[in-house]
């Protein structure tokens, strides 16, 4: 396909999130892959993922992050890894620990890897379990940090908080630590996909999130430098909106399994995005000229309140997906400002709770549990 090549200049993308699958064998709630889960047959192939980290370097791309699903679902994840690295790439693995033999993690480590994160529910087994929806998980986590600190492989542990486990952040920070993390990352669910269908069973209540505001603010203190927290506040209980993405277009980049590259995880939500394919189109090409990455870049989109609003080159409006999820226009201001006129709608869906999960499957496949 011919392009314009006479473009505006753009600043380099600084990250690739690389959905190298939708499989995993655990079912998570919280996850925030689409419901349409990309099919095993779709996903790029080893070669092409070489190809799309040379574009990547060559864009200015820093680093990737090997994801999924289960990026260890991939019997060519330690191929793909080495290439990532031999295109000069700062490469994360981020996994579940499922799935991931010493064996492949040697291969991994021999190719180069830099860096692993992995994911923890709960600092009590049986509630970890449940809520990854697997039996063994907890256990087999923390075998997998002991095999990569032993490989010498820098390990961040991220921990995911929501209703079922935020009485817990400080048992599972001391976990996090116990297992040699670097680094631990705290975050609150973020409710897209799987997380937005289970949002009333993860949602916290308000003095819940009020009082992990102080729990994480004196973890912030006791462990300064070691603990990164994305957010101390849900999204839903902020005053103000995050910079999702550090702006649409403006830093990263995310191909699906199948090879579209998106502007964030969930874009594709937002309805009439045109986005471009890897397999027709160059990284390079896609990042400056693809509709889905201009649709949202800059200013001029923007709808009052946010289009005369002092902060809206630190938020870029919030987040474009919410927005969309929460009030059906993508241009509008992120509800979660609370200059947003439709504000007090988020307020009365954060009160919505159920206790029952659905767990992330291949839609066929969706199971429930309390
Ligand atoms: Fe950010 Fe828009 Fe709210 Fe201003 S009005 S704080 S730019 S979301
Ligand atoms: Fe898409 Fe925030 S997740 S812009």
């Amino acid at each position: 396909m011919t392009v314009d090549r006479a473009a505006p200049q753009l600043p380099a993308p600084l990250g690739l999130l690389a959905e190298l699958t939708h499989r995993c064998p655990l079912g998570c709630p919280y996850c925030s892959n689409p419901l349409a889960l990309d099919a095993p047959k779709d996903e790029l192939d080893t070669q092409t993922w070489a190809r799309v980290f040379r574009e990547a370097a060559s864009l200015g791309v820093l680093q990737v992050h090997l994801s999924g699903g289960e990026p260890a679902s991939r019997r060519d994840l330690p191929e793909i890894a080495k290439s990532a690295s031999e295109a000069g790439l700062y490469t994360n693995l981020i996994t579940s620990g499922i799935g991931l033999t010493d064996k492949t993690l040697d291969a991994l480590a021999s190719g180069g890897l830099d860096h692993v994160q992995v994911s923890i529910q709960d600092s009590e087994p049986s509630s970890a379990d449940t809520i990854a929806g697997y039996d063994g998980a907890f256990a087999r986590k923390h075998a997998l940090a002991g095999q990569v600190v032993a490989h010498g492989i820098p390990l961040t542990v991220n921990i995911v908080v929501h209703r079922r486990n935020i009485e817990r952040i400080d048992d599972m920070v001391a976990m996090a630590l116990a297992m040699k993390a670097a680094r631990v990352e705290i975050a609150h669910v973020q409710y897209y996909g799987w997380a937005l269908k289970n949002r009333a069973a993860l949602m916290p209540t308000p003095e819940q999130a009020m009082h992990a505001v102080s729990v994480v603010e004196a973890l912030r203190k006791q462990h300064h430098g070691k603990i990164v927290i994305d957010s101390a506040l849900p999204d839903y209980y902020a005053r103000y909106p995050k910079p999702c993405m550090g702006g649409w277009g403006r830093r990263s980049l995310n191909v699906t399994p199948s090879g579209k590259v998106l502007p964030c995880h969930a874009a594709e939500v937002i309805p009439g995005l045109e986005f471009w394919n890897v397999r027709e189109h160059s990284l390079a090409d896609i990042w400056r000229l693809s509709p889905a990455f201009n649709a949202f870049r800059g200013t001029d989109w923007m709808a009052e309140p946010c289009r005369s609003c002092p902060k809206q080159r630190e938020d870029f409006g919030g987040c474009r997906c919410q927005a969309f999820l929460l009030t059906g226009d993508a241009h509008a201001t992120d509800p979660v400002c609370h200059l947003s006129p439709l504000h007090d709608d988020v307020a009365r869906i954060a009160k919505v709770h159920d206790e029952k999960f659905e767990y992330r499957r291949y839609q066929r496949e969706s199971v429930t549990a309390s």
